[in-house]
């Protein structure tokens, strides 16, 4: 494969899981050393265990947005800034939380599985939250303890994001995934809808895994160094 030159594509998909940012620090999910090898979700990633016990899960997300701010984003978020300056059809679809594209000055156009730095009350009222220790753990309309605005195992994808993703996936020319084991759905249903729709499909992970047979095209490379390499930045 020689580096592809994104601006000669009418519109281009990036569609990047954990292992973007793997590098940066942030432990991935799958795999050894991931999170869900140390924490089980049941007692922290769903509304069951926010139920019982909020604080715990407050405080395990708490750990979580503390690593993010210690980590910082690599060369591979700032080039995929860098591709959206000089090339204005770049959509960015990301299952991340952590919020490390946004920090390089990515524009996200969908965040599937909502973000660490937003919490949401069962009232509805949703709201930024930025800082390592919440701002306030309870609602300031109803009382409740607030949750973190992401998607945890067995709440639904929101309505909204997932439609404007598909819309987006549905008009790729070329379908970037970085760092997914596309084991999670409804997003990993993504790469097989852009594959039936013609797009080129380019996969960057240093292991193959399921979903790699969808792509035509493989960057055995880590995110940091595949990105900035293998799509150089035009005008
Ligand atoms: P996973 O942890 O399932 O997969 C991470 C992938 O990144 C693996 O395939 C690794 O091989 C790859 N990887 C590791 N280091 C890499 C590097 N330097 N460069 C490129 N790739 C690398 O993460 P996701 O696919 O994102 O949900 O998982 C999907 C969802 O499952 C997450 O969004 C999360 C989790 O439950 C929520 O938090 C809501």
């Amino acid at each position: 494969m020689q580096p592809v030159d994104l601006s000669q594509y009418p519109r281009v998909v990036f569609f990047t899981g954990a292992g973007l940012s793997a590098e940066s620090g942030m432990p991935t999910y799958r795999g050894s050393g991931g999170i869900w090898q140390q924490y089980h979700y049941r007692e922290f990633a769903c509304q069951d265990a926010f139920d019982r016990d909020p604080s715990k899960v407050q405080e395990f997300h708490e750990i979580r947005r503390a690593k993010a701010l210690a980590c910082e984003p690599h060369a591979g978020h700032r080039h995929i800034a860098v591709l959206q300056g000089a090339h204005r059809r770049i959509d960015v679809i990301t299952q991340n939380i952590d919020g490390m594209l946004q920090r390089a000055g990515v524009r996200v156009g969908a965040e599937l599985h909502g973000s660490l730095w937003r919490v949401r009350c069962a009232c509805g009222i949703r709201q930024e939250d930025a800082a390592a220790a919440y701002a306030a753990r309870i609602c300031m309309r109803c009382k409740q303890p607030v949750r973190p605005d992401i998607v945890w195992f067995e709440d639904r994808v929101n309505e909204g994001v997932f439609m404007h993703a598909a819309e987006m996936v549905g008009n790729a020319d070329v379908f970037i995934g970085v760092g997914t084991s596309g084991a999670v759905w409804p997003a990993a249903g993504f790469a097989e809808q852009a594959r039936r729709s013609g797009a080129r499909m380019i996969e960057i992970n240093p292991e193959e895994n399921e979903a790699s047979r969808l792509y035509g095209e493989h960057l055995r490379l880590p995110a940091s160094r595949a990105i900035p390499e293998w799509f150089p930045a035009t005008r």
